[in-house]
C-alpha cells in the first residue's frame, strides 16, 4: 500500500467522481484553529447555550481569534476548561447541517468517529450541531489516527503528501447493518466481498447470496470499474430494501482497511480467490457469517472504557494521574472538613 493510494482515499478525492451513487454530502475545510482544538487533549467541557443556532446568530461580530479563551478556575484542585467557540466555523457547520437536512453523519478526511458512539447520548453518531460533532471527534482514536499518523503502514518511503483537513458531514441515513458489504478490487477486478457486519449471522444474506453478489458486481462493473484513480480499493456498499446499491466509502487495499472475513495475505498473494468458484467465469468470493455459532462480539467494544481510565490505570498519563489524585485529596479534604 502506497501513500499516494492513501491519499486518493480521501473523501474529498473520491466523492466528486462518484457523487451520483452515494450519500449526499458536504465537505468544509478544517480552520487550523479547529484543528489544534481537536488535537488538544484537554477535559472536554463544552459550553455555549443550548441552542446552537442562536449562539451563531449572537457571535457573527466575533474574531475566530477568540478562540483561545480557556478560562483556568483560581483553584487549583477543580481545572475547567472552558471550550473554545468558533463562530464563524460553526455557522458554516449549522448552515450544512440544514442544508442536509438537520442530522449528519461526521467523518475527517478518511475516519468516522465509531469507537466514541458510547460517549454520545443516543448510542450514535447522529449530529445535529458542531457541539455534537466536536464531542465524537474529540473523543475518537480513530480521528486521532487521520490527524497523526494517516500514513501509518504504507511500504513507501516517499515524503508524505500534503494534507488539507476536511470536515465531510454526511445526511444521515438509517442503514441496516446487514444490507452492507465491503468489496474488495484488486486490479480493477472485483475479487471478494464480504458482510459489513461480521458479528451478526443475517439469514436474508443466507437466501439471497446469488442476487446479492451479482447485484455488487454488476454495480461496481457499471459505476466504479476504472473510474477511480488506483486499481486497487476497498469499497463499502449499501443494498436496500428495494435492491438498489449505494456506494457508502472508499479504502485503501491494504492492512489499515479491515479485510472482515478474508484475510489480507488471501487478498494480497497471488492466490485466486475467484478460483473458488465453479467455472462462471468472474464471480468474486463471497463470504458471510454462516451460523450463530460464529457470532463475534463486535470489535468496537474494546473503545468503550474511556481512555482516561485507560491512562490511569496503566499510569500512561502522569499528569492525568496528578489531577486525578488531587481531585481526590481535595474532596478527602472536604468531607474530613465536614465531620
Ligand atoms: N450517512 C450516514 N448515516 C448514517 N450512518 C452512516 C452514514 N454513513 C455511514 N454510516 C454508518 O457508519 C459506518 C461507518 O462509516 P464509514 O465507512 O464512512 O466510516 P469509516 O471510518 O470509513 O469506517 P472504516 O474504518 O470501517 O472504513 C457505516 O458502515 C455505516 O453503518
Ligand atoms: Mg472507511
Amino acid at each position: 500500500m502506497k501513500k499516494e493510494q492513501v491519499a486518493n482515499c480521501q473523501f474529498s478525492v473520491w466523492y466528486p467522481i462518484f457523487k451520483k451513487h452515494t450519500i449526499k454530502s458536504l465537505i468544509l475545510p478544517l480552520p487550523q484553529n479547529v484543528i489544534e482544538y481537536l488535537l488538544d487533549d484537554g477535559t472536554v467541557v463544552v459550553h455555549g447555550s443550548e441552542d446552537s443556532t442562536q449562539q451563531t446568530q449572537t457571535n457573527t461580530a466575533d474574531g475566530e481569534e477568540d478562540q483561545e479563551d480557556i478560562q483556568w478556575s483560581d483553584d487549583e484542585t477543580t481545572t475547567t476548561v472552558t471550550a473554545p467557540e468558533f463562530p464563524e466555523f460553526n455557522a458554516k457547520v449549522q448552515e450544512a447541517i440544514n442544508l442536509l437536512g438537520g442530522s449528519v453523519f461526521p467523518k475527517l478526511n478518511w475516519s468516522a468517529p465509531q469507537d466514541a458512539n458510547w460517549i454520545a447520548l443516543n448510542n450514535t453518531l447522529q449530529c445535529q450541531s458542531l457541539r455534537d460533532i466536536f464531542l465524537l471527534l474529540k473523543s475518537s482514536d480513530f480521528i486521532a489516527h487521520d490527524f497523526t499518523q494517516p500514513f501509518h503502514r504504507c511500504s513507501d518511503d516517499s515524503p508524505d503528501p500534503e494534507i488539507g483537513y476536511e470536515l465531510v458531514l454526511r445526511k444521515w441515513s438509517e442503514l441496516i447493518p446487514g444490507g452492507e458489504f465491503r468489496c474488495f478490487v484488486k486490479e480493477n477486478k472485483l475479487i471478494g466481498i464480504s458482510q459489513r457486519d461480521y458479528t451478526q449471522h443475517y439469514q436474508h444474506i443466507y437466501k439471497q447470496q446469488d442476487q446479492i453478489c451479482s447485484a455488487l458486481l454488476d454495480f461496481f462493473q457499471e459505476h466504479v470499474q476504472y473510474k477511480f484513480l488506483d486499481e486497487d480499493f476497498v469499497l463499502d456498499v449499501y443494498r436496500d430494501s428495494w435492491g438498489k446499491v449505494w456506494l457508502i466509502d472508499l479504502n485503501p487495499f491494504g492492512p489499515v482497511t479491515d479485510s472482515l472475513l478474508f484475510t489480507w495475505e488471501e487478498l494480497t498473494s497471488g492466490h485466486d480467490l475467484m478460483a473458488d468458484q465453479t467455472e462462471q467465469g468472474d464471480v468474486p468470493a463471497f463470504r458471510y457469517t454462516t451460523s450463530e455459532v460464529t457470532v463475534q462480539p463486535s470489535p468496537c467494544l474494546s473503545y468503550r472504557i474511556p481512555r482516561d481510565f485507560v491512562d490511569l490505570s496503566t499510569g500512561e498519563d502522569a499528569y492525568k494521574l496528578i489531577d486525578f489524585l488531587k481531585l481526590q485529596k481535595s474532596q478527602q479534604d472536604e468531607s474530613d472538613e465536614e465531620a
